[in-house]
């Protein structure tokens, strides 16, 4: 097989683990479990093969660096478990856009000169796939780069919560180019959202009624400095609540749940803390709490499901497939085109690299995308909920003389 080129926007701590990934695991062998991927070898595509084709980004201490040092310059500040060495690729200056919000401009300055065309950057680069790692709330440049993929012919991997595999205008775009997009706001390998979304389905399963739930995040990265702007946060929210409340098959008031990243505290620097509380009834009524505290390293627990997301995406290149990868977008992505239980995605997602074909049955096109997905979940016992026209809301609005006498008595 050949080589699957990924070029990165943003080359901040994710990029950083993902690029260490690369190297650190490069001579595993085949039969190996290494923690985090689903294969060493996917789809034909060893993670040797996967290769950094371009790296972009705007602060002045990371463009013109090469890659392997561009990772380890502040402020990133993830663990470092591979010293990379010098790759060749140097990062390119790109667009800014809404990039850099209220908190990030305070510690990052711009890199002097003008954007390089990134259209012929990725085709020189022959760059097959690239990875979208900007800050939480960068809308317009996601949507400017995403011009600049498409222009350039290329596969797209968003990382992030603007949503774009989640769009039908965008999935079309897609469509029209023949190129294949996993999106969207990637999910970790054991994150505060895979974790929640299994506490409820264990209760879900053993009948026990959520009332109430809260995930609360903090952690001392950049990511978590720039989640202090809440304006930026409105798409990360949504991406997360809904990752929760799409498995809970009952209304839940609004006021019942909440779900979002809460605070920045720098000496956890790369480390994130995740509370998760869950409110129940159980049989006769009788209430059932359960308290949950998870430590990660964030960006590791993201990188091995991006070396999947790619080869993935890759395989959707080769085997001509157009618009959202339904399978991999929803089990890699906390937004997904169309949500599906992780164990029933999981199945899915295996199928697909199998014969990746079978997306063609699933792939989202005008007048038969929901009847389809319905038909293929029918067939493994599961039900989905499409994210762009949920049957019924999961989270139910309080009325609004309710929430009007709420807030009067604050
Ligand atoms: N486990 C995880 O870490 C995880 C999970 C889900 C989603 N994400 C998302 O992935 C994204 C990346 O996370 P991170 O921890 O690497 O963030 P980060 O802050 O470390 O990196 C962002 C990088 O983007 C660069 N940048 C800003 N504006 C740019 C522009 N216009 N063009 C090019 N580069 C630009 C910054 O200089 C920085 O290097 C975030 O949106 C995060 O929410 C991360």
């Amino acid at each position: 097989m050949g080589k699957v080129r990924v070029a990165i926007i943003g080359v901040g701590n994710c990029a950083s683990s993902f690029v260490q990934g690369l190297h650190y695991y490069r001579n595993a062998r085949e039969a190996d479990r290494v923690p985090g991927l689903m294969h060493v070898s996917l789809g034909g595509y060893h993670i040797r093969d996967v290769e950094i084709s371009a790296a972009i980004d705007i602060d002045k201490n990371k463009v013109g660096k090469d890659v392997s040092e561009a990772i380890v310059t502040w402020p990133n500040n993830t663990m470092v478990f591979a010293r990379v060495p010098k790759t060749g690729i140097v990062v390119q200056r790109g667009m800014t856009h809404d990039g850099l919000g209220k908190y990030l401009s305070k510690i990052i300055q711009k890199a002097p000169g003008s954007t390089v065309d990134i259209v012929k950057l990725l085709r020189d680069t022959r760059t097959d796939v690239v990875v979208n790692y900007l800050p939480v709330g960068s809308e317009e440049a996601t949507k400017w780069y995403v011009e600049q993929v498409l222009e350039a012919g290329c596969a797209f991997v968003n990382c992030i919560p603007v949503f774009i595999a989640r769009e039908a205008y965008w999935r079309r775009r897609f469509e029209k180019k023949g190129l294949p997009v996993i999106g969207d706001d990637i999910k970790s390998q054991v994150g505060a959202t895979i974790t929640h979304r299994v506490l409820t389905s264990l209760f879900n399963d053993r009948g026990v009624r959520i009332d109430r739930t809260y995930q609360l995040n903090f952690g001392g990265n950049t990511d978590f400095l720039n989640m202090l702007e809440r304006e930026r946060l409105e798409s990360k929210k949504i991406s997360k609540t809904s990752a929760v409340t799409s498995l809970i098959p009952y209304p839940m008031d609004e006021e019942n749940v909440h779900v979002g990243p809460s605070d920045y505290v720098p000496w956890l620097k790369d480390r994130k803390w995740c509370h998760i509380r869950m409110e129940g009834t159980t049989f006769g009524d009788v209430p059932l709490n359960l308290e949950l505290k998870l430590e990660v390293w964030d960006s590791p627990n993201s990188a091995g499901i991006v070396i999947d997301a790619v080869r993935c995406a890759k395989l959707g290149l080769d085997h001509k497939l157009k618009g959202a990868l339904v399978a991999p977008s929803a089990y890699f992505e906390k937004s997904p085109p169309f949500q599906f239980p992780d164990d029933v995605a999981r199945e899915m997602v295996e199928s697909f690299i199998r014969d990746p074909r079978i997306e063609l049955k699933l792939g989202d096109r005008p007048g038969g995308a929901a009847a389809r997905v319905a038909r293929a979940a029918r067939a493994t016992k599961a039900a989905p909920s499409a994210n762009g026209a949920p049957k019924r809301p999961a989270v139910r609005k309080r009325p609004r003389a309710k929430r009007a006498a709420g807030r009067r008595a604050r």
